[in-house]
This record gives C-alpha cells, structure tokens and sequence, in this order.
C-alpha cells in the first residue's frame, strides 16, 4: 500500500496537492462563495460568536495556531489557542457566545476529547475539523468540518496537517463571509488564491532534492533551530517537532524577535538554523527585520538555511542554503513553506537509521490523558 514510496510519510508528503485539492472540494463555488452547508451551525449562532478558542494538541495545534492570525485578521472576533491537555484543567471562561474548534486528525486523541466535553459543558458550540468519519470528536460536536487528507498512517502528521490549515482557512473565511466583516472584498481573494495552492504545493514538491541533500549532509548534528514570524512562527514550531518526533534530535522552533531575548546565546558556530521568511510583499517591515535576523544569526557563526519566496532577492547574500517557495499571500504562506521542512524530517530521520513510520515512544492516535 505504499505505492513504490519507501515509507508511509513520502507518500503522504506526496499526496498533500490531491489532499489539499479535496478538501476545497465542492466549498467554494465558482462566483467565490463559500458553501459550508455542512457545518450545522445556524448562521445567526455564528453571527452572535464573540471569542473563538482552538483546542488541539501536536501538529493540529500548530494548525491552531495559524487559525488564530486568519481568524482574527478575517473577522475581528477574539482568538484564542490552547494545547487541549492544558485546557480544563485552568477554569476556562466560556459561554454559549463561545465557539471552541477542536482539531484532530484521528477525532480520537483522548487530550482533546476532554477538552471539548468541558466546553460543551459550559455551554460553548464545538466545531470539529477532524480527519476520520464518524469518529469520537465529531460524534460529541455540535457540527464537523471534515479533512479530506484520506487515511494517514506514518505517525508523523503531514499531509493532515495541510488540510487542517485548509480547513481552518475555510472556517475563518467563512465566519467572515456570515459576519459581513469589512475584509468582503479580500475574502474573494483569498478563496480564488486558495483555490491555486495545490498547484503551488506540487511545485514546491518538485524541488525537494537540495533539501533532501542538504538533510542528509546534516544527518551528524545534534541540535536543529528554527525560526520564524507571524505564521511563520508555527511553521517553525512544526518543522522542529518533525524532527524531533522522526530524527530525534534536539529541535526547538522561536518566534525570530525573541531571538534577542535569549535564544541567540544558543548560536555557534555551524549550527543548522531554519529561518521561513515572510514575503517581501504583504507584511514587508516582518521581512525585513527577519532578513537582520538572519544576518545577526550568520554573523555568529550559525548555518544559515533559508525558506524564501522566489523572487525574495534581499535574502540571498546571507543564506548558505536557500529554499525557495512560490510566492502566496502571507497568511497562506504555511502550506507551502511547511513542505521543505517535513521533506527535510523524513530524509534526516532515514539518514540516521530510523524508522520514520514507526517512531520510538510515539503512537498514531494517543487515546490516554
Ligand atoms: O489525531 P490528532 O490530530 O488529534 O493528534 C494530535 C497529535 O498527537 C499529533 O498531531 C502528533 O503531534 C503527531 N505525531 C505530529 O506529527
């Protein structure tokens, strides 16, 4: 069943553009509007929403995360993300004007289970973004939005996590569009950019040689950073947990502004950094201080490995490797720029002699608090 691929995770890698396509699929119409019948919450709940809280643990919270930019830049309405096993246990403040996301890949994952029967308790609507049919969490939500990543089985999370992002847009767009907030205009954007991003993931498919190069060439080291900004900043708290959980190194991912506040006492020399770079375009005063970083960071020695768009010509004197990714408009920049970082997992993970399907200590769906 693993089609000619070596591993369960490169076959999943290599699905992500048909993943990503199918859970677009039939929710945005020609004209640009999103059509989320499914999701039975009636639009004048979903009007009365005043604060939206993810709940996730793993990589589904580092999609929550990136849900939380798009939600609150596409509706104005509070956002809050937390890892679902922190969740109950501090009193959260929830009411029925609360509406909890809870997303999981296996709608199994005990953390998360727990906390959505406490917000439910507290009156809170649960929406589910989960990845498998009739499972347990969208069984005890009030509505579902399913993935469409069909199974996945390597342990680590890769192709999921592209559609819980899709999914996560999708909700974020569409509470928008219900809401009539003053972002109408960029919501049509933004659905027709969506509906170009699987195309850009197999470009970005297509490309991965130098990294698997360069994975393997670092396959000695013993500690990995990452470094990122706004939705960056997730995706590098991703790419540092796929390698951790695959190639069992010591792996940390940083927000690139907190890199002054203590982090960059850890740079030495030859130390591999993964910096993602926000696009020149859009948030262009985040790319140019991310651009100082690396400098900074170079300048101490550091390996500078550099995910930047094509075309992002500032980034190229300091990068030692570079990693190109097609141009998106920011807050989508995460499905493409995670790609080079879990391609650069599996084949460091392999390159060390592990086995990726199958990590040490790491089970698919963790059904125990
Ligand atoms: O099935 P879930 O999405 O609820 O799982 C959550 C985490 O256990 C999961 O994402 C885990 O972190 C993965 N192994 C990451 O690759």
């Amino acid at each position: 069943e693993k089609c000619g691929y070596a591993s369960f995770m490169l076959k999943e890698i290599a699905e992500q553009p048909k993943a990503v396509a199918d859970t677009l699929l039939g929710r945005i119409d020609g004209s640009g509007t999103l059509s989320l019948d499914e999701v039975r919450i009636p639009p004048g709940v979903l009007r009365e929403v005043d604060k939206v809280v993810v709940v996730a643990c793993g990589t589904a919270f580092h999609a929550g995360l990136i849900a939380k930019y798009a939600i609150e830049h596409w509706t104005r309405i509070p956002c809050e993300v937390e890892l679902a096993s922190e969740f109950r246990y501090r009193d959260p403040i929830l009411d029925q004007q609360t509406l909890v996301v809870a997303i999981s890949q296996s709608g199994e994952t005990m953390d998360t289970l727990m906390a959505l029967r406490h917000a439910r308790e507290q009156g809170a609507r649960v929406l589910a973004i989960c990845n498998t049919n009739g499972s347990t969490i969208p069984r005890e939500s009030d509505a579902v939005l399913y993935t469409h990543a069909g199974p996945e089985v390597a342990v680590a999370s890769t192709k999921a996590f592209l559609t819980q992002l899709v999914a996560c847009y999708l909700v974020a767009l569409y509470l928008g569009q219900v809401r009539g907030t003053k972002y109408g205009d960029e919501i049509g954007d933004v659905v027709r950019d969506l509906s170009g991003i699987s195309g850009a993931v197999e470009r970005v498919l297509g490309t991965m040689d130098p990294v698997r190069q360069l994975a393997r060439s670092l396959a000695h080291k013993n500690t990995v950073l990452f470094l990122g900004r706004h939705v960056g900043h997730p995706v590098a708290l991703e790419g540092a947990l796929k390698l951790k959980e695959l190639a069992y190194m010591h792996a940390e991912g940083f927000a690139a502004g907190e890199l002054k506040h203590g982090p960059i006492a850890l740079i030495e020399e030859d130390l591999p950094v993964v910096v993602v770079v926000p696009s020149p375009r859009g948030r262009s005063v985040l790319h140019d201080k991310i651009v100082s970083n690396i400098q900074e960071i170079r300048a101490r020695g550091a390996r500078t490995i550099v995910i930047a768009e094509e075309g992002d010509e500032a980034v190229v004197p300091y990068a030692d490797h570079l990693v190109r990714i097609p141009a998106t408009p920011t807050l989508l920049q995460p499905l493409v720029a995670t790609v080079p970082l879990q391609v650069f997992a599996c084949e460091l993970a392999t390159a060390r002699g592990n086995e990726v399907d199958q990590p040490r200590n790491l089970a698919k769906s963790v059904t125990v608090e």
